[in-house]
């Protein structure tokens, strides 16, 4: 049985958890807290790291006594405290590791770092009430990532498939912001499509044949763009603005639904596990269930609350990878780009990223 207290400070959610893992069933989650910053950004449009920085430091001190309080758990009783190592802002993760190292050092506690990306990896898992069963594919949707994955074991991640440019949620984000939206972006478009027709306009849908599992939402971005810049209706009606949300969304979700299942196919795997915070979007959950379900595809969905950032998946990865006897630890320094992948594709999938690289130097070399 391992107790682990779970730290989250890589962007602008400050999170801390307790969970307990037994190895044989999912972790408890005991106790767990996020304070979101979202409302502190928005009039800058995106997260401003200094604000961030700020509020990690406010909120940080304040919630972990108080979920360790809601945990029924004191300092001596933790096996181990986790913290989010990176990928993420820099001097955000400087705050929860700095906290981290202060409290594992004051108590005698072992210290592990976890990936950010491996924490939302995990998660549907503990949405679904299930124990990890290797091998599965992974997705990740966020603001940053997109990306499919096979997970052989704990820590053999081999990629098959990334986005060459915007990320999904960095692409909402970004249409949203074009349409007068607020920050972030990915909640609003959703809204805004329920009443629009996700068939009015055919914008367009990259990579899609079978040979590579790559993503690229930078073609689809300027299509928007250079739509709504052409058409002055679209300013001031709000049918057109819910069409182009909904026509969008499609796009998004057609190509993120088509890429896991020829994924899924091509690693040889029967289970899907989604996550991030684009998963919370219900367009994209459909269409994932539909995908799967015609395909023999088992899917696990992380929960709303699990997919966007949490520390209860920082907790529950540590805690489960030491119960499977993994020692905890941690680096001399947090990792701000630090990548999932521990072998790098071969064959078909290498020639695949290298084509996806080539379009993204030539879409940076652009205005977008
Ligand atoms: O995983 P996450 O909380 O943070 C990162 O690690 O990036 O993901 C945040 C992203 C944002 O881009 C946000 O717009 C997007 O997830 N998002 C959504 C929805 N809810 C959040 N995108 C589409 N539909 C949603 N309902
Ligand atoms: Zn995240």
């Amino acid at each position: 049985m391992k107790r682990v207290l779970g730290i989250e400070t890589s962007c602008d959610e400050t999170a801390v958890a307790v969970v307990e893992a037994d190895g044989a069933a999912p972790p408890r989650v005991l106790g767990e807290a996020v304070a979101s910053q979202i409302e502190k950004h928005k009039p800058f449009g995106g997260v401003v790291p200094e604000v961030a920085v700020r509020e990690h430091l406010h909120h940080l001190p304040q919630l972990v006594p108080q979920v360790l309080l809601q945990a029924g758990t004191r300092l001596s009783q933790l096996d181990a405290i986790s913290v989010t190592e990176g990928p993420g802002l820099a001097p955000c993760l400087l705050i929860g590791n700095s906290y981290a190292r202060a409290l594992a050092v004051s108590t005698d506690k072992v210290i592990g770092g976890v990936n950010h990306l491996e924490g939302h990896l995990f998660s549907p898992f503990l949405s679904c009430q299930r124990k990890v069963e290797f091998p599965f594919v992974g997705l990740i949707v966020s603001g940053g990532h997109t990306l499919l994955v096979t997970v052989y074991d704990w820590d053999r991640y081999v990629r098959l498939g990334a986005t060459a440019d915007d990320a999904a949620g960095e692409a909402f984000d970004k249409i949203a912001r074009l349409l007068g939206f607020p920050y972030p972006g990915g909640p609003s478009i959703e809204h805004i499509a329920r009443s629009g027709n996700p068939d009015a306009y055919d914008f367009p849908r990259a990579f899609p044949d079978k040979s590579n599992f790559n993503f690229s939402f930078s073609g689809l971005k300027t299509s928007v763009r250079y739509f709504y810049e052409k058409n002055p209706q679209a300013h001031k009606d709000g049918q057109w603005v819910a069409d182009i949300c909904a026509s969008f969304q499609r796009a998004v979700v057609d190509v993120i639904a088509q890429k896991s299942v020829l994924a899924v196919k091509h690693a040889g795997g029967a289970t899907l596990a989604a996550s991030g915070g684009v998963v919370c979007n219900g367009a994209l959950r459909q269409a994932l269930q539909l995908a799967c379900t015609k395909n023999g595809i088992e899917l696990l969905l992380a929960d709303p609350e699990l997919c966007t950032d949490n520390a209860v998946m920082i907790a529950a990865t540590a805690a489960m990878k030491f119960e499977a006897g993994r020692e905890p630890k941690v680096s001399t320094d947090i990792n701000p780009g630090l990548s999932l992948f521990t072998a790098e594709p071969t064959g078909e999938l290498a020639r695949g990223l290298a084509f996806a690289q080539k379009i993204k130097h030539r879409s940076d070399a652009k205005p977008s």
